[in-house]
């Protein structure tokens, strides 16, 4: 398609402008030069040289008016579209030395002609097809005739145009910007559209080539693409990355209860596990096992809900004091068996728009986690605040702790700290924190953790009171 480059619109861009500035301009010229004033009056003036040198001519002659105008035009011919009459007082035409070539003028209006010819001033005069032509007139001196000098609008209007200084710069200047529109529009290439070609290029190395980026150069806005493109470029890297990741981090987790589950099955089947308390011992670590799996493949699969945006928020004004309490309860006894005082403050808080189902399971697993990792004797204290924008709920444990290496890894799907305490665990995923974390994400808010090894951990749940978009 013709305008289907940047290049090819600029130019038409700037030939159209060119044409239309031009055109107008000259259209205008045209019609101000047409109607009156510089081109009229070069013609009238050019008539008034005529009239005056016939004039003197006849002044001088010792002959009547009539014989010395046309001695006079006899010797000296003026140019031939210049037409020389003499026409009685009364408006009979005498002489008329284009009778031959043209039709006759229309002189009905006598007034008019009587004061040209008596101001020697110029008029305009119809002719019998009735064209218009530009007259000069004066009184001859030696009879009541008058001398008329004419001359035919239209034909003179171009030729004198051409002819005229003024026209000619016009044009020269008409041809001069066309020329520079062309160098601009080949400037304008140079700086748009070449650097946006090239980047087009380049952007489609990105493609291609895995892990290629953009070089950030050139004017602002291809700068500008070209950070969007490399960031785009790298998100998309990401989210593969993290989609192999996934796959094999699943796998991988699969592997050891399928593992474990195959084995004792073959016990059963080809008589290793005998006796009835081997096979009932078989017949256990794989119903744990399993439900494990289960436990682990149903926790993927919010996960993956939360990740993708598919499980929407229930939001509901929400008294988190009495969730708080409710999650205590439930825990109470776990805590009492692993001789860990668990603490709750609560004081008054304001009601806050959240899902009360997701954000248990999120304090659930907080708690959980603090009284798991706490030793016996140790103590696991929640305390909710809030402020104008915000509310803060800590649970702080005095427990093992993590180095500052595991706090940056707790959030990863799968990641525990002791991965074989994870086997004793039975049902533990480390999915908890990565659940946590989405759905406190889908609420708007954020968890912090601060921990010091060997002295506790204390996570922070931050809740904003604006409350949040449902689902989003
Ligand atoms: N309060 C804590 N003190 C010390 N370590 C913690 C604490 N909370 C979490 N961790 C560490 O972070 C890891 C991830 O926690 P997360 O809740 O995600 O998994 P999990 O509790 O092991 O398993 P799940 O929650 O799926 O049962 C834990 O295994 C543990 O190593
Ligand atoms: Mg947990």
């Amino acid at each position: 398609m013709m305008t289907g480059s940047l290049r090819s619109r600029l130019w038409l861009g700037y030939g159209i402008l060119t044409v239309l500035v031009l055109g107008a301009f000259l259209l205008g010229l045209l019609v101000t030069l047409n109607g009156s004033t510089v081109l009229y009056r070069q013609v009238v003036s050019q008539l008034q040289d005529v009239r005056d040198s016939l004039l003197l001519a006849a002044g001088e002659s010792a002959q009547s008016d009539v014989e010395g105008v046309q001695a006079a035009l006899a010797q000296n011919p003026p140019a031939s579209s210049v037409r020389v009459l003499m026409v009685s007082d009364s408006g009979e035409v005498l002489f008329d030395d284009k009778a031959a070539a043209e039709v006759s003028l229309n002189w009905s209006r006598l007034l008019a002609l009587r004061r040209v010819a008596y101001q020697e001033s110029s008029g305009l005069v119809r002719d019998a097809e009735k064209r218009m032509w530009i007259y000069t007139a004066a009184k001859l001196p030696n009879s009541q005739s008058i001398l008329v000098v004419a001359s035919r609008r239209q034909n003179l209007t171009l030729r004198f145009m051409f002819s005229d200084p003024m026209i000619r710069l016009v044009f020269r200047v008409m041809v001069l910007a066309a020329v520079v529109s062309l160098v601009l529009t080949l400037l304008m290439d140079r700086w748009i559209a070449r650097p946006i070609r090239r980047m087009a290029q380049r952007a489609g190395t990105l493609a291609t080539s895995e892990g290629a980026q953009i070089p950030v150069e050139g004017i602002k806005e291809t700068r500008e693409l070209a950070i969007a493109l490399n960031q785009m470029s790298r998100k998309v890297q990401q989210s593969q990355q993290s989609q192999r990741d996934f796959v094999s981090d699943v796998s991988h987790e699969l592997k050891t209860p399928l593992t474990s589950i195959q084995g004792f099955s073959a016990a059963i089947l080809d008589g290793t596990a005998a006796t009835p308390d081997e096979v009932r011992h078989s017949a256990e670590v794989i119903t744990a096992e399993s439900q494990r799996m289960l436990g682990m493949v149903n926790e993927l699969l919010t996960l993956a809900r939360l990740e993708g945006r598919v499980e929407k928020l229930e939001l509901h004004p929400t008294d988190l004091a009495a969730l708080l309490q409710g999650v205590v309860e439930k825990l109470a006894l776990n805590a009492k068996r692993n001789h860990v005082d668990l603490i709750c403050q609560i004081t008054g808080l304001p009601q806050v728009m959240a899902d009360p189902e997701k954000l248990t399971q999120v304090f659930l697993n907080l708690v959980e986690n603090a009284i798991k990792f706490t030793p016996p004797g140790g103590m696991v204290k929640l305390s909710p605040e809030a402020d104008a924008r915000e509310i803060r709920v800590a649970v702080a444990d005095t427990g093992q702790g993590m180095t500052q290496e595991d706090l940056e890894k707790i959030f990863n799907r799968f990641y525990q700290v002791d991965r074989s305490r994870k086997a004793g665990a039975g049902k533990s995923t480390g999915l908890g924190l990565t659940i946590a974390r989405e759905i406190v994400r889908l609420h708007n808010g954020t968890i912090t953790v601060a921990s010091t090894p060997g002295a506790g951990t204390t996570f922070t749940v931050h809740l904003p009171l604006t409350p949040p978009q449902t689902g989003k």
